[in-house]
């Protein structure tokens, strides 16, 4: 009989898959694999974690499930055309040096590589993910028609094209990202960036987490670079004093470290 068996199947999955369940909110985690559990039909998280030790698909479908991979192309319209306006005023030295950290399917990356080819702006953007399949899909550059429901019908047939099944993003947008598995609670981060993209992440974290993410963003940032975050998520409960916020969802580094 164990005293917390959740905590005994997160250290399962943490040996299989690298991801520390630890550090994403308890309540709505456990919520959500008790429910798969349950679907799948194991009485208890012992046996559910035997069996995906066995069972690759199994365990990809609880890495799916852990991961939540919703998204859609300039997702808060809004948002994204006061990003435009703030790239605009960025000084051009060399290529805009940018990071979708969680970018899941892709749908921000290439959003953020439209506007830049909009602005005349040569874009680096470094776009990683928690999960290869994910990853997978991302670089596939194929989305149905829902995922772009933001974007104007002038957007489309400049950068996109009807195929069987939806919409194929241009090989020029997609030139200007890069697509790599990165675990943002694990993985070292890059440097020297004029802009970071997370968004709809750190909402399933703990604050411990979320301020280890914060001071790492803080580092990869030049001063003056721009934290871009989702229309739920704010800096708060944490410190962030590194970030000045200069609009809704939007912060500013400050300072020199
Ligand atoms: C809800 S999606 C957000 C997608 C996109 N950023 C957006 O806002 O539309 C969250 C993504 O974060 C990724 N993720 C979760 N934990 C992560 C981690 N520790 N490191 C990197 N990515 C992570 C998931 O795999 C998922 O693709």
């Amino acid at each position: 009989m164990t005293l917390d068996s959740y905590l005994e199947f997160v250290d399962h999955v943490r040996r299989l898959t690298g991801i520390d369940l630890r550090q994403y909110k308890r309540p709505q985690m456990e919520r959500r694999l008790a429910h798969l559990r349950d679907r799948r039909g194991f009485p208890d998280f012992a046996s559910y974690a035997a069996a995906l030790s066995r069972d690759a698909k199994l365990l990809q479908e609880l890495v799916d499930r852990i991961t939540i991979q919703v998204s859609e192309f300039f997702r808060n319209p809004e948002r994204w055309a006061d990003l435009q306006h703030r790239l605009q005023a960025l000084p051009p030295d060399g290529p805009l040096r940018a990071w979708s950290a969680g970018c899941a399917h892709g749908e921000e990356p290439y959003s953020l590589s439209i506007l830049c080819a909009e602005l005349g702006l040569e874009a680096d953007i470094w776009a990683t993910d928690l999960d290869g399949d994910a990853l997978n899909i991302a670089m596939g550059g194929v989305y149905p028609e829902r995922a772009l429901v933001n974007v104007s019908q002038g957007r489309r047939v400049r950068y996109f094209e009807p195929v069987s099944g939806g919409w194929r993003v241009a090989p020029h947008v997609r030139r200007a990202v890069r697509f790599e598995r990165h675990n943002l609670l694990a993985d070292p981060y890059p440097r020297d960036l004029h802009l970071i993209v997370c968004r709809n992440l750190l909402i399933y974290l703990t604050d411990a987490a979320k301020q280890k993410i914060i001071l790492g963003f803080s580092r990869a940032l030049r001063p003056g670079g721009l934290l871009f975050v989702g229309s739920t998520e704010q800096l708060v409960g944490i410190d962030a004093r590194d970030f000045r916020l200069v609009a809704p969802f939007m912060y500013e580094k400050t300072g020199a470290s």
